[in-house]
């Protein structure tokens, strides 16, 4: 009997169908030969224990957290971000530093980019390529014999797209291609305990540009991430089989290369002028990292009939929901206000926990009365007006008072620490604040 199967999903099926009903992708089913079960038996391999600890250094420590302490032996790794973001220097100051921290060659499989490109971005990044070797093979079976035979400490592909296998009968990129690819290198790094980076480009979407498998067949996803209008970039794992997810590793991109910022606080509140309405401070976490942004607000009157709203950084919906709390709950006349949102410094975020800092912004620039000075406001808002408490609120707290903010506008809550703490109700007592009516 034969099973026709997806070469973009792997969904399987008893008959043959032009469209997949898993991915929805058209042409993509064939048929495969539903073969009987060999002979052979499964051999067992002795269990070591030791063999989990070990990690090989990277030498960046952003990087290092973020995959848990190190690269694993013999794990996969797959790069991934928009184009233009960075990931090939980041790879590029990987591999240097990594020479530096431990012995042997790095191998480059440079199918995107030619040698002296490649050469004329490690020296504007002033790494050292002594120990590198190149080569632009994008056959992967040539590039695993070479892995057999020289035993490189690591192994670079930029990128999982241009290599291919010649047993394949598909374009290098299509997902059966990709497939196929990253199976043998799973297989090549599991057997020579090798590890191995893999970039991979992603789709206008933001999703990883090939089957959904693969996802599921490396050992870790890490997804560079930031604006390339804006030089911050965040590194974050969104799949980590040797450490937690929950890293976020942060970098300025600057004239020679990635630069760890250690301070991420600091660099998303330069620039800030204090004291000017529209303007409030809040913290927000990433993966479990705290950090405070700006949050900026303008209101105008309206010169058309229909207000206009708008946001950058912030989520639309979010500021739709906060606009009409503040109306109905809070009584500000916003109904023929155009009012624009923006977090400071480009960054985008989610966290609900900047929804008072969102409205207490609006209800600021309305009024053109700003907030106490040296405070910062944290809390989420609910449809009835009411401030929610938030995860990691004393991590934000702490956080906060580090770079030096006082007072902490926040929803009510049972803290120990209650130092500074500004308890607020609803959105009500959120806008006496600004008034000056609630200290
Ligand atoms: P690159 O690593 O090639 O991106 P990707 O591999 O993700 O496509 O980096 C591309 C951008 O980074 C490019 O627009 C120039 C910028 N850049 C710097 O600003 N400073 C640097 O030192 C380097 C090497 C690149
Ligand atoms: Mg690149």
């Amino acid at each position: 009997m034969s099973i026709f199967e997806c070469s973009n999903c792997g969904a399987q099926y008893p008959k043959w169908q032009g469209q997949c009903g898993e991915c929805g992708k058209w042409g993509a089913i064939s048929g495969q030969e539903n073969g009987n079960i060999a002979e052979s038996e499964a051999k067992i391999d002795p269990y070591t224990q030791n063999s989990a600890a070990i990690r090989l250094k990277v030498g960046i420590s952003e990087v290092e957290s973020v995959l848990g302490g190190g690269i694993v032996p013999g794990s996969l790794i797959l790069l991934t971000g928009d184009p233009g973001i960075g990931k090939s220097t980041l790879v590029c100051q990987i591999i240097d530093s990594f020479c530096c921290q431990n012995q042997g060659q790095v191998l480059y499989v440079a199918g995107e980019e030619s040698l002296s490109q490649i050469s004329m971005r490690m020296s504007r990044i002033k790494s050292n390529f002594e120990r590198v070797s190149f080569t632009s093979e994008t056959g992967i079976s040539p590039v695993i014999n070479f892995i057999k035979k020289n035993k490189p400490s690591l192994v670079v592909v930029d990128s999982i797209q241009t290599v291919f296998d010649e047993k394949t009968d598909s374009a290098p990129g299509s997902p059966a291609q990709i497939r196929a690819v990253c199976g043998m290198m799973l297989s090549s790094a599991k057997q020579t305990n090798i590890p191995i980076i893999a970039i991979g480009h992603i789709t206008k979407e933001g999703s990883f540009a090939g089957p959904q498998t693969l996802a599921h067949m490396v050992d870790v996803v890490l997804y560079l991430e930031g604006d390339s209008l804006y030089n911050y970039r965040l590194l974050r794992s969104v799949k980590n089989r040797f450490g937690p997810t929950n890293q976020v590793g942060v970098f300025t991109m600057g004239g020679d290369g990635l630069c760890e910022v250690k301070n991420p606080s600091e660099l998303f509140l330069s620039n800030r002028k204090e004291n000017m309405p529209g303007s409030v401070i809040s913290v927000i976490v990433e993966g479990v990292r705290p950090f405070l942004v700006e949050i900026q607000a303008l209101t105008n009157s309206t010169s058309y009939g229909y207000p206009k709203r708008a946001a950058s950084g912030f989520d639309l919906s979010r500021l739709e929901l906060i606009l009409a709390v503040l109306q109905r709950r809070g009584g500000l006349k916003l109904q023929s206000q155009d009012v624009f949102v923006n977090i400071a410094g480009g960054l985008r975020a989610k966290d609900p926990a900047l929804d008072l800092a969102a409205a207490l912004a609006i209800a600021s620039s309305l009024s053109n009365l700003t907030v106490p000075e040296k405070s910062i406001a944290i809390g989420e808002i609910g449809l009835a007006g009411e401030i929610r408490p938030v995860s990691r609120f004393e991590d934000r707290v702490s956080e906060a008072r580090r770079v030096g903010f006082e007072k902490f506008l926040c929803p009510k809550i049972n803290s120990t620490k209650s130092q500074g703490l500004v308890m607020i109700d609803n959105v009500t007592n959120a806008i006496e604040i600004l008034t000056g009516q609630k200290k």
